[in-house]
């Protein structure tokens, strides 16, 4: 067994577990080939380069708090909570059906919530794991006993259908998770183990904007715009910025990369998340990988993960999960949980 590392950060309270996880993805699938007709790529060249062969894509009349709302109830059914019991709901997404209201609040009144508040997050594809450590923090310090923390992204909304380089990543879904608050006597780590969400480290640098962005957007011209990116630029500071992240959320709950379990991964691109795994030296068996039929569904793209990872018996209760992400902004973060 190697030996811990101490932190001066580290956390010694146990935070929010876990009750229930939903997703949802549209029914439409658009796949490389489909794609190859309209535009000067290949399935090859998609593959190749990330990992993805197909996405789905909502269809024009399915809004985001739609789709969020389909993936809570999925997450209220399986921890047997009426939404009439739950007191927040935070949503992590980037395109929301409006300005505003929130799409945290349309999901409140599509549950039939008459009762606690919510509000949206925005960190683009880091949005998840930003809302997460959110809901967490809150719950800590709190009253709230159950929230349901929501990732949710339309993208086909905000790209340019005739930039290869960009519309084949993406795609649209919305994944949930329910947590509730630890009891008193929970919140102290008992014999060395640490519950729930556990440590997270997240980090932004704005300075960083053009190498991600929309060209678009309420204040700056009164329309969405589309997404504007120089991958290879991304693809470099994922990497680095990412397994810092991680390296730093180890060290908050004074653990190592042996004690993953699972690591799941934002699904932006297959080299991104190998390069990474690589750097911490985590077997391929270990990644939860989704890529190749979702796509990079941005604010969705983790929770998804975890739904497929749960529900085809590969997480089980107990196992420790690294979840991390990378967006535009830019943003990024890593975040440590007990399932
Ligand atoms: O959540 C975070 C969001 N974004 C990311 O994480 C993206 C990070 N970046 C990446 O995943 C990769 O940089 C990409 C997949 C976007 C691109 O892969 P790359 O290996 O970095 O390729 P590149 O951008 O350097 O382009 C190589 C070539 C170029 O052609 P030339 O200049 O060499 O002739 C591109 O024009 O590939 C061309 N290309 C394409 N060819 C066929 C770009 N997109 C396509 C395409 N099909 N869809």
């Amino acid at each position: 067994m190697t030996e811990k590392k101490k932190s001066r950060n580290a956390v010694s309270h146990n935070g929010a577990r876990v009750l229930g996880h939903g997703a949802y993805l549209p029914k439409k699938i658009l796949t490389n080939a489909d794609l190859a007709k309209k535009l000067d790529t290949s399935d090859e060249w998609i593959m190749q380069r990330t990992g993805i062969k197909s996405r789905h894509i909502a269809a024009d009349n399915e809004r985001t708090s739609d789709m969020a709302t389909r993936a809570a109830e999925e997450a209220l059914a399986s921890a047997k909570i009426s939404a009439k019991e739950l007191d927040c709901v935070i949503v992590a997404t980037t395109t929301p059906d409006r300005t505003f209201p929130s799409v945290a609040a349309q999901v409140q009144a599509k549950l039939g919530m008459e009762q606690g508040y919510g509000f949206d997050v925005q960190a683009v594809c880091s949005g998840f794991v930003y809302a997460l450590t959110v809901a967490d923090a809150m719950m800590r310090v709190g009253s709230d006993r159950f929230t349901l923390v929501v990732g949710a992204d339309t993208l086909s909304r905000i790209l340019d259908w005739e930039d290869r380089a960009t519309c084949v990543l993406f795609g649209d879904g919305a994944g949930a998770i329910l947590l509730r608050a630890p009891s008193e006597k929970e919140e102290e780590e008992k014999d060395g183990v640490k519950n729930g969400i556990i440590a997270s480290s997240l980090h932004s640098d704005g300075r960083l904007m053009p190498l991600l962005y929309t060209d678009g957007g309420v204040s700056f011209n009164k329309s969405a715009g589309v997404i504007k990116m120089q991958g290879r630029e991304v693809f470099r500071h994922a990497v680095v910025n990412i397994s810092d992240a991680i390296n730093k959320t180890l060290e908050k709950a004074e653990m190592t990369a042996e004690d993953i379990d699972w690591f799941v991964p934002h699904q932006a691109n297959a080299r991104i998340l190998n390069a990474v795994a690589d750097r911490l030296r985590l077997p391929s068996e270990k990644i939860v990988v989704t890529i190749e039929k979702h796509a990079n569904t941005s604010a969705a793209s983790v929770p998804l993960a975890i739904h497929e990872a749960v529900a085809d018996g590969r997480v089980k209760k107990g196992d420790l999960l690294l979840l991390e992400a990378m967006g535009g902004g830019l943003t990024w973060g890593a975040l440590l949980m007990r399932w």
